[in-house]
């Protein structure tokens, strides 16, 4: 089916096109003057100028050309040559039910579905998840559902940092604190037990304890730094660590993204890139792209067009170790190789950007992908405390996700707990619920690119532009419906008739839109988009809700077309709100 705004560009160009005029000047907006008209054409002020012409003679042409029209119910020339525009309440009442009968809401399928892999969480194993990675898990999950909605096969990758000196901290922390355990003995040959010698609140001691010390004692990060070497070179006894550090770690990463309602297709690590290093690297000697500097290979990524200096792409140091930069570029070897994939799309914090500018641009000039792959960053902003500064714990430490997540669904409790009579046991599992719609709402809402201020009093309030407040309309939607169903009603009867009154139009305008919201939404890879709409939807919908009489109608069929027209609501904003990756609960 045609989107809503496409029908109505069709019919306006056809009337350009009549009056004798280029059809493209017949583009169709939303009104930005809601008190004056619904929809707008500018066509006949962009037209003055090629046919010499006052725009609003132009205009008077073309609403001459509208006075049969199927769509609108009123056409009117507004100087200096606006055309204001009225829809037919039949004609959005049939737009409407066909919206119902389609079960992608008239969101069209991608006619040439590409292959995109998104590059999100990137945890870093054995450190406990902060704040800084629910951004990336948040959008990247947000993203990666909208892609699949219209229609492309996407594909998350968890992308783990398990390859770095965080590996050769926890071991040397090991060996220190447990310097009899088997993996320590040079004669280790590689069976050992499948018990891990810590448990996972143990392993998250250890960490913060090691980098204290290796920040004070150089002798202890020299033997941070040896112990990271000798595991990148396969010591047994140091991989047979990595192997329960990588278990212990992934097991709670898993229960944590679980908990987040953020699912990965492939739980692959930087490790898993290494075996793609020497030859990537060999290579790109042989064909003269990387060169020697001061002992480091590096290849050159600056272009002329560049304003700022743009460092060469570091792939060895001179003691031959590589670097952040040598993994991603193997791991798109190993993602050309595996999946052959459209677009890379990194969900990353800005302040790598440059690191995604070397690479991308290495990645490029050395032939890693074909010139059609398309390589994209997206870098969000900080999340802040009320102070504006990153966010912190009371103390002044680093946010643990888990705590975060805890502080919110305790307020949220507190909240509903307060505001309505839900037993204890229901309202323990609904401020989960909740509180995630929260969080993610109060994240997403927000242009990714910026920085935002995390409150948790704003965004667990029931009113304004937050998630519980669009869980509170789909919840009020729930219970007329089910009262309805209680009282013996058929929720598949009927259909949507025009509308009654003003507010039920404007509800009617606001769900025929959801179509072009969510694959600009995806174009622009902006979940904000979603979150912008579905909070025009609630207050559309609520302001309906508080004019209209709607079990009590009398009429039969006017019952069931608000009862459709309400289950139409419903499925929009339920939709939206998966493809922000939360869900709404029964009652709250
Ligand atoms: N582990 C990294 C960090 O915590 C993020 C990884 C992002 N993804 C990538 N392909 N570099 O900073």
């Amino acid at each position: 089916m045609k989107k809503i705004m496409e029908q109505m560009a069709e019919e306006l160009s056809a009337a350009f096109e009549k009056a004798g005029y280029d059809p493209s000047y017949g583009k169709v907006t939303v009104s930005n003057r809601p008190d004056l008209c619904e929809y707008q054409c500018n066509g006949a002020m962009a037209g003055a100028k090629a046919y010499h012409k006052a725009p609003f003679m132009i205009a008077d042409d073309v609403v001459a050309q509208l006075s049969d029209s199927r769509i609108f119910s009123r056409a009117e020339v507004v100087k200096p040559g606006f055309i204001n525009l009225d829809v037919k309440p039949e004609f959005v009442a049939e737009y409407m039910n066909k919206m119902a009968e389609d079960e992608k809401l008239s969101v069209e399928t991608a006619k040439n579905p590409k292959t995109i892999i998104i590059d999100y969480g990137g945890p870093n194993v054995a450190k406990p998840l902060h704040v800084g990675h629910l951004r990336s898990a948040i959008i990247g999950e947000s993203i990666k559902r909208i892609g699949r909605f219209v229609g492309h096969k996407v594909i998350g990758d968890v992308h783990l940092g398990d390859w770095g000196l965080q590996m050769g901290l926890i071991i040397t922390e090991l060996k220190h604190r447990k310097p009899e355990l088997v993996y320590f003995d040079d004669s280790f040959t590689g069976e050992y037990p499948a018990e891990a010698p810590f448990t996972i609140s143990e392993l998250e001691e250890i960490y913060p304890c090691a980098s204290g010390k290796s920040k004070e004692d150089e002798a202890y990060r020299n033997e941070a730094l040896e112990a990271t070497h000798l595991l990148q070179q396969g010591k047994p006894g140091y991989m047979a660590l990595w192997n329960h550090i990588m278990n212990v770690s992934v097991t709670d990463l898993k229960r944590n993204y679980a908990n987040l309602n953020v699912d990965f297709d492939l739980w692959k690590k930087e490790s898993d890139a290494q075996p793609y290093i020497p030859d990537m690297v060999e290579d790109m000697k042989k064909r003269g792209f990387a060169y020697e500097d001061q002992g480091a290979l590096v290849v050159d990524v600056k272009e002329e067009s560049d304003t700022k200096e743009i460092p060469p792409c570091m792939l060895l140091k001179s003691d031959g170790a590589s670097l952040y930069t040598t993994t991603d570029l193997a791991t798109i070897v190993e993602r050309m190789k595996l999946f052959q994939p459209d677009e890379i799309l990194y969900v990353v914090d800005k302040r790598q950007e440059l690191h995604f500018i070397q690479v991308f641009r290495c990645a490029r000039k050395t032939g890693l992908v074909n010139p059609e792959t398309k390589l994209s960053f997206l870098g969000f902003g900080t999340m802040n405390g009320k102070d504006g500064k990153p966010f912190k714990t009371r103390e002044g430490g680093v946010m643990r996700l888990e705590n975060l997540i805890a502080d919110i669904d305790e307020e949220m409790y507190r909240k509903i707990v307060e505001n309505r009579s839900v037993k204890d046991k229901d309202a323990k599992d609904t401020a989960k619920i909740v509180g995630l719609s929260a969080i993610k709402y109060g994240d997403l809402s927000n242009q990714a690119t910026k920085d935002y201020i995390f409150d948790v009093d704003r965004f667990t309030s029931f009113e304004g532009n937050t998630g519980p407040y669009i869980l509170y309309t789909i919840v009020r939607i729930k219970s007329i419906l089910n009262r309805y169903v209680q009282e013996g009603g058929d929720l598949s009867t009927g259909k949507i008739l025009p509308a009654v009154n003003a507010s039920e139009k404007n509800l009617m305008l606001q769900l025929s839109g959801f179509a072009a919201m969510v694959e600009n939404a995806f174009e622009e890879k902006a979940p904000h988009k979603i979150c912008a709409y579905i909070y025009e939807v609630s207050n559309a919908f609520n302001s309906f809700y508080h004019e209209t009489k709607i079990l009590s109608e009398e009429d039969q069929a006017q019952k069931e077309s608000f009862l459709q027209l309400l289950q139409l609501t419903r499925r929009v904003l339920e939709t939206s709100i998966d493809l922000l990756g939360f869900s709404a609960p029964d009652r709250m």
